[in-house]
């Protein structure tokens, strides 16, 4: 397993629980992955680290986490040196490297997407900004740990997101070049899809809380919680979103010569007049995978492995009925300057259902659990309703010990309103 987030500590759970009984091995893992896998200090983003890393503890099999090591070609690398891959090779991993990449590739396929304009100076991007209304989204086109993306309320934010963008180097590289696209209106939803070629099974359902505040304010992050099944999903409309988005998708994705075998993760906008795509990504989502996993009933290890080894054809997967909720305890300040160091006591004993996922965490020298990352960790619970899950999961975040934790109030309310 490659990473250090939330995201490969559900993932190293997940597949600790195949009846194949693996040893897993991560890199580079964090304080909690630690307790359940051997980690090993390789960097995700050092490729041919983990490439020797992987030879020399003859790894047998590797499932990529993180968008960064995909996109420097850690796929290719590993399987230019016979071993089976969960995630795409960089080819594939330009769906989310390049937003400008894929709103081609989604205009080209006719697939439902925003319509959008790419500029690469100031000049024409205020021009083409000055006849379109507001809001408007700005978005820089390369990798921007998911922060590269300005929903401008009005034009004096727009444009002061632009020239950020272009001249004033707020992304790097990844935002000399931008989109401006036309905002769309809706619910979001998350559908991850295990991808094989043309073959393709779609994961449960989930909704991401993409904003730091309560009720949706406040700037974007990585994600501040999640739950699963996300109900705004009805069967009639997911099987539309199956035949409008996921099967053309798949389809383009091999028709322009990508032999893609990982996750791939749309992100779509449940607009009135039908899902849109937002974006894609090229693994899974953090913290969907939180909630996704654990209402899987089947061997994920063998799902995965099918899936790299190209023999995903009539895959189907069994889910429970349970609902899965997931609040991230995140360090006060996030998604801007953020204190690391703190020490965090967790509860001694889970109530049943509860797990908790480590991301931002680590060993201090003398051994106390402490923070250090943005995210912190991930608190899912699992219960026969929405309510109850809400329940649990908010009770292990009330229970435990940080200085400067925060987590948003209202992870599920949309739905819990709504009547499950
Ligand atoms: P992304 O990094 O592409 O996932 O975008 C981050 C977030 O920005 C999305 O989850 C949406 O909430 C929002 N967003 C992106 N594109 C649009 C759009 N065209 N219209 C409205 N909101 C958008
Ligand atoms: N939670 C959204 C993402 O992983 O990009």
């Amino acid at each position: 397993m490659v990473g250090a987030g939330g995201r490969e500590h559900a993932l190293v759970r997940a597949l600790q629980a195949s009846p194949a009984r693996p040893r897993v091995l991560c890199a580079p893992g964090n304080a909690g992955i630690a307790a359940d896998a051997a980690c090993f200090p390789v960097a995700a983003d050092d490729v041919a680290g983990l490439t020797a890393l992987a030879q020399r503890e003859r790894v047998e099999f590797v499932v990529v986490g993180p968008e960064v090591p995909l996109s420097l070609g850690l796929g290719d690398r590993l399987r230019a040196a016979g071993l089976p891959v969960y995630g795409p090779n960089a080819d594939g991993a330009r769906l989310e490297a390049s937003k400008i990449f894929t709103k081609q590739l989604l205009l080209k396929h006719r697939i439902p997407t925003a319509g959008a304009a790419f500029f690469d100076a100031v000049g024409p991007a205020l021009e083409y900004l000055a006849q379109k209304p507001v809001p408007i989204v700005i978005k820089a086109d390369g990798l921007a740990a998911g922060k590269g993306v300005v929903v401008a309320q009005t034009r004096a934010e727009a444009e002061a997101a632009v020239r950020e963008m272009i001249d004033g180097g707020r992304f790097g590289a990844s935002g000399k070049q931008i989109l401006v696209e036309d905002c769309l209106f809706g619910e979001e939803t998350s559908i991850l899809v295990v991808v094989s070629g043309r073959d393709y099974v779609i994961l449960p359902t989930s909704q991401d809380h993409k904003r730091i505040g309560d009720g949706d304010t406040g700037p974007n992050t990585g994600g501040m919680g999640t739950y699963s099944p996300a109900e705004v999903v009805t069967p009639e409309l997911l099987g539309r979103i199956d035949r409008e988005i996921v099967r053309p998708s798949v389809d383009a994705i091999a028709a322009e010569g990508i032999d893609y075998r990982g996750t791939l993760f749309i992100g779509i906008m449940l607009t009135p007049s039908g899902p849109s795509v937002i974006e894609y990504n090229a693994r899974f989502g953090d913290p969907e995978t939180q909630v996704v996993l654990p209402r899987i009933a089947d061997d994920l290890l063998a799902l995965l492995w099918r899936a790299a080894r190209g023999e995903l054809a009539g895959a189907t997967l069994r889910t429970k009925p349970d609902y899965a909720l997931c609040v991230v305890v995140a360090a006060k300040g996030y998604p801007d300057a953020f204190p690391k160091g703190d020490p965090i006591e967790l509860p001694a004993e889970l109530p049943a259902g509860v797990a908790i996922f480590h991301a931002g965490t680590a060993r201090n020298a003398a051994g106390e659990l402490v923070m250090n990352g943005g995210r912190v960790l991930g608190v899912t619970a699992l219960a026969p309703t929405l309510q109850a899950a809400a329940d649990r999961a908010y009770a292990a975040c009330d229970a435990i010990r940080c200085r400067s934790k925060y987590y948003r109030r209202d992870i599920g309310a949309k739905q819990l309103r709504r009547g499950q």
